[in-house]
């Protein structure tokens, strides 16, 4: 069904609708209509509680910057009614996204020094060791591959591995782990549907996490895992919950984001050659590129807010308890702010997107997405002599956190 056959509330649905994630015009077109006719529509689909979804850029700034009043707590982000339940009933994590104020300053604080550029300049010289080893691995594949599964699923895991101090090891069981909690709704990546099974990934996080709480508690190292394992709020040791829950974030945040903007990236060069040839003849453009493929891409498709007193935003009347979907990847093509919104420019500048957020949530690890995809594609783009697409790229099934999961390729590699 093309989206002109649907009603504006049928449109609405696309944001509780698996489906419609996997297949982007469709979702796109269905978004630039609300933005158009009805901007901010009541979603009422069936296994979802209702909510309010925030389409236009200004309408998601504007939540953004209240944030006293669109709170992340109870419930930060989408879930069926009885998936949330079953989450609340096994005790639900305490990351920085499930606080707000005050909590959420003094959580916040522990790590925001650590994630600054000038400290997070001395993990250049590893993050570009890793993304030359990343194409290397291209090289050695053979002239064909699965850039998505292949390349950029582990790099950036590779990253926050090392970050965290953790070893090489390891990375199995973490690749697995984060698409067990992140990917869950995709039958690809799921361990099961039922509450015994999501409680075991829970509990295989807990189980992993809370060892290294333990060794870096006894053996503190410069690592952010140390800095965690160690960190002290209002004068008192953090509780290991609430240090699990910190792993947790920077292990799951960190890693699917940027693997689905590097494929993502690659996929939007693929289908605009012309911006593939600007990027190569010109290599100063690629933080600018970086920057537009987080635009194009806005992995996280959103986080919702919870109302906390009787609140408007464009007119719209909220009250207390209303949920408010704010949609990342529709205000990221608005009309209003972007000029040509669905080209792909890799010189793109200004480029006011949000697919960082905003405010008092906003990502932590930008600085840190961002130069782990300058650094892949400032290796990749020189040595890449041509490349086509192989097979049919494949989106994830996911309404949180989703993108690219299969992008086949055929390539030349210097
Ligand atoms: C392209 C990659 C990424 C994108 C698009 C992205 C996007 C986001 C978004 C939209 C938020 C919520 C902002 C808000 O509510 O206003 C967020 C929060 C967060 N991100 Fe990222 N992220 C990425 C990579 C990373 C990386 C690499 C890390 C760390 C290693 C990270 C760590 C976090 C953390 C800890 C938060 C919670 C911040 C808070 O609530 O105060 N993210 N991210």
């Amino acid at each position: 069904m093309t989206v002109d056959e649907l009603t504006v509330e049928e449109a609405g649905r696309v944001f509780a609708d698996y489906d419609a994630y996997t297949d982007e015009a469709y979702f796109h077109r269905a978004c630039a209509r609300l933005r158009r006719e009805a901007p901010i529509p009541l979603v009422e689909a069936g296994g979802f509680p209702p909510f309010y979804a925030l389409t236009r850029h200004a309408d998601v700034m504007e939540a953004e910057r209240r944030p006293e009043v669109f709170r992340n707590l109870p419930q930060p982000v989408l879930m069926e009614t009885d998936r949330e339940l079953m989450v609340k009933q096994a005790g639900d994590l305490a990351t920085l996204v499930h606080l707000d104020d005050p909590d959420h300053r003094k959580y916040r604080a522990l790590t925001a020094d650590w994630f600054q550029p000038s400290s997070l300049a001395r993990l250049e010289g590893r993050i570009a060791e890793l993304a030359r080893r990343a194409v290397d691995r291209m090289a050695d594949l053979g002239g064909e591959c699965d850039f998505a599964a292949d390349i950029a699923v582990p790099m950036p895991l590779e990253v926050i591995l090392s970050i965290l101090g953790l070893p090489e090891d390891d990375y199995p069981k973490m690749l697995q782990l984060t698409r067990e909690l992140f990917q869950g709704a995709d039958p690809e990546f799921q361990r099961g549907t039922t509450f015994e099974e999501f409680m075991t990934v829970m509990y295989d996080f807990f189980q992993y996490f809370g060892a290294l709480v333990d060794e870096r508690r006894a053996r503190p190292t410069d690592d952010l895992a140390s800095l965690i394992a160690n960190a002290i709020v209002d004068g008192e040791p953090i509780w290991p919950f609430q240090q699990i829950s910190y792993y947790v974030i920077i292990a799951t945040a960190g890693h699917d984001t940027t693997s689905f903007t590097m494929a993502g990236g690659l996929q939007a060069l693929l289908e605009n050659p012309g911006e593939l040839e600007r990027l190569r003849r010109d290599p100063s453009l690629i933080a600018t590129a970086a920057d537009e493929m987080v635009r194009w891409v806005s992995p996280v498709r959103h986080f919702l807010r919870n109302v906390a007193e009787p609140a408007e935003i464009s007119g719209q009347r909220f009250e207390v308890g209303d949920r408010l979907l704010l949609s990342y990847w529709s205000a990221n093509r608005d009309e209003d702010v972007f000029d040509d919104p669905f080209r792909f420019d890799v010189g793109r500048k200004p480029n006011r997107h949000l697919a960082f957020g905003f405010g008092a949530h906003y990502c932590l690890g930008a600085v840190l997405a961002k130069m782990e995809i300058r650094a892949l594609f400032a290796e990749l783009i020189p040595r890449l002599r041509w490349v086509e697409p192989s097979g049919p790229a494949e989106l994830s099934r996911a309404i949180f956190v989703g993108g690219h999961k299969h992008l086949p390729i055929r390539y030349g590699l210097d």
